[in-house]
């Protein structure tokens, strides 16, 4: 996986026109197409599912697909997403009964595999599971919508998380998402991050190809 990616999420998208404007963010320089599900059970909003994956994928879409799971159960849904084409499938511990299998399941399909930790979601399963894990995911807002403000407790726990990984000696992927902009960003990858969703920040910018040039140029600084 891509070090210092821009996945910006499809949430803040324009769902009318979903396959035009994820081309719009992929040609200003996107790395990563993070697509956000939402079942209205483990989260309080109802999005897109494995259909839509699909057809993003028929209408051409080559960069990866980063499947953000806010759905429980999980396990029936990432066979489902893994044969629609998603690339990466993450979930949320809380979701599974089973966080040791649910991982297992997602790589069996060839998928890269994450959990994701809300704000108030201790990290001390992931010793358990490190080998399992391609990506780690912190949520820096409570799973559900875009546009809320980053939580700044967040840039200590991805200290933590970039501590483990490090230490672990693994490849993983240390992901954030939640209120991450041209303003913050800077501070989260020093922070450790190396993987960034952006929704609002990207989608609701006039110009994607200068908001996400303007990320790099903070990654870069
Ligand atoms: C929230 C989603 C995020 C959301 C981020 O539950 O997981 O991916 O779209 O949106 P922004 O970047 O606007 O905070
Ligand atoms: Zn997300």
């Amino acid at each position: 996986i891509k070090k210092d990616a821009i996945a910006p999420s499809i949430l803040s998208a324009n769902f009318a026109k979903l396959g035009e404007d994820v081309d719009a963010v992929l040609a200003a320089g996107a790395d990563v197409v993070h697509f956000d599900v939402m079942d209205n059970h483990y989260v309080p909003n109802l999005t897109i599912g494995p259909m839509v994956c699909k057809a993003l994928k028929d209408h051409g879409v080559k960069a990866p697909i980063d499947v953000h799971l806010m759905v429980s159960p999980v396990d029936r849904i990432i066979d489902d997403f893994a044969s629609a084409g998603a690339d990466y499938i993450t979930f949320h511990p809380e979701a599974t009964g089973h966080v040791d299998r649910s991982l297992q399941l997602v790589r069996s399909h060839g998928c890269k595999s994450g959990l994701v930790f809300n704000p108030s979601t201790s990290l001390d399963i992931l010793k358990y599971v490190m080998d399992k894990v391609d990506i780690i995911l912190l949520m820096s807002v409570n799973p559900g919508f875009g546009g809320q403000a980053f939580i700044p407790a967040t840039l200590d726990k991805l200290r933590e998380a970039r501590k483990l990984i490090d230490e672990s000696g693994y490849d993983i992927s240390l992901e954030i998402d939640g209120g991450v902009g041209v303003k913050n960003i800077k501070e989260i990858k020093e922070a450790g991050a190396d993987m960034f969703v952006a929704g609002s920040a990207i989608f609701g910018s006039d110009d994607y190809k200068k908001t996400i040039d303007l990320m790099r140029k903070e990654l870069a600084a």
